[in-house]
């Protein structure tokens, strides 16, 4: 068994690493306070190939492997998880689902853009009384012969105003449970397409999320995704590696905090000492330390198994429950260790500690991680 990156991961990690100090971090707390989108860095993250890393060439991505997405999430959570979060759910949700299961013609007119970072996507699965369970869509796709009409709304819409491709998951017949379940393209601009206001959150403020609905929304049916009735397992498979995106992005949180709490109490002096030469901060940060070290490797293997053909359901949900853990318990240690300087601004872990807890919400709750976890090794 080999540890070691590759050359390539190195660079590829170190070139995350440099984006995320030089064009992140200079407007990352007024950003948060504004709930500002980061839409310039987005646009540049793009430009390097980070929006469609894992996507082949010859549809405009970067033709990396999971193990670079995974280094890429870490070092871009550490500074802006509302950063990522944009770009965990381009790659992984949207790109990744149509590079796998879309048509040729899907690929050439929505993935090239999407992949190239010309243009971002979202994922619409969560409704109003839909969230983690699922298969209770109440957002209807009625076949109408060559078009379908959809109506209903979407929650939680990450890039919900900033995307110009949205892949929506709806009801076609309700008779058939989750076989009746459908996935389709839409694109902004069609009639009847309504982006609702923007939601005032806890953390990731910057990230764009909203509410959509749909009123008599014409699809073609060229738009819809895979065969009739393939929407549900298409937003089941898609969350599989959105979640090795999550558990990243949760681990950079993890590291960013760990890194800055390490960084002040090298610098910070209490009772004639550095406070890491207190028992009570050191020991802190070895826990912090070994912790991190466990989620990264979880990520890691998750991202390996994905890479090399393996089923990463089970892998994916262990990164994302134990990294999300990983995630609150540091931050929330981070911002212990800085004290009262932790509770301002100025020293970003205030804000790493709001931005975790989402990380144990989306893309499936720790409970639905722990659903799945347990129904593998129960079977
Ligand atoms: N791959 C392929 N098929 C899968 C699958 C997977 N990973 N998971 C389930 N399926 C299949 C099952 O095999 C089953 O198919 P058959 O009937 O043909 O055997 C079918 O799907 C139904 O599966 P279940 O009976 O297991 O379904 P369930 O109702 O018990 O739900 C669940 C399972 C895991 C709880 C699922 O509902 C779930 O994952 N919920 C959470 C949803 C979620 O993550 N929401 C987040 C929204 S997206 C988001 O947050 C993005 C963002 O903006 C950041």
């Amino acid at each position: 068994m080999d540890f070691t990156l590759t050359e390539e991961h190195k660079m590829i990690r170190d070139a995350a690493r440099d984006f995320a100090q030089v064009e992140l971090l200079p407007g990352v707390i007024e950003r948060d306070e504004n709930q500002r989108f980061p839409e310039e860095q987005i646009k540049k993250l793009g430009e390097l190939g980070f929006l469609g890393m894992m996507v082949d060439p010859k549809y405009g991505g970067a033709g990396m492997d999971t193990i670079s997405y995974v280094l890429a999430m870490e070092e871009i959570s550490k500074v802006d998880a509302s950063c990522s979060v944009a770009m965990s759910v381009n790659n992984s949700l949207v790109c990744w689902g149509l590079e796998t299961f879309g048509t040729e013609k899907q690929k050439e007119k929505y993935l090239k853009p999407l992949a190239s970072g010309e243009i971002i996507g979202a994922f619409c699965l969560s409704e109003p009384e839909a969230g983690s369970d699922a298969t209770s869509q109440r957002t209807t796709a009625i076949d109408k012969g060559d078009h379908y009409l959809i109506n209903g709304t979407k929650n939680w819409i990450t890039n919900g105003n900033s995307a110009s491709i949205y892949l929506v998951i709806a009801q076609t017949d309700i008779e058939k449970g989750h076989k009746g379940i459908n996935a389709f393209i839409l694109e902004k601009n069609m009639d009847g397409f309504v982006v609702g206001p923007k939601e005032n959150k806890l953390g990731i403020r910057g990230s764009d999320t909203h509410s959509i609905m749909f009123t008599d929304v014409k699809v073609p049916k060229e738009n819809r995704i895979g065969e009739d009735g393939f929407g549900f397992k298409f937003a089941m498979k898609t969350l599989s590696g959105g979640r090795i995106g999550i558990a990243s992005q949760a681990l950079g949180i993890a590291s960013g905090a760990y890194e800055l709490s390490l960084q002040y109490s090298k610098q910070r002096k209490a009772f004639g000492k550095e406070i890491n030469q207190h028992q009570a901060i050191a020991f802190k940060l070895a826990d912090m330390a070994t912790e991190i070290e466990a989620a990264r490797l979880l990520c890691l293997k998750a991202a390996w198994e994905k890479d090399n053909g393996l089923s990463y359901d089970l892998s994916g949900a262990m990164a994302k429950v134990f990294a999300s853990e990983v995630a609150m318990k540091t931050t929330v240690e981070a911002v212990q260790i800085h004290g009262g300087y932790g509770f301002v601004k100025e020293y970003h872990v205030e804000r790493l500690m709001r931005d975790a807890k989402i990380t144990q919400i989306y893309e499936g709750t720790s409970e639905i991680q722990k659903i799945i976890i347990s129904r593998s090794i129960l079977k």
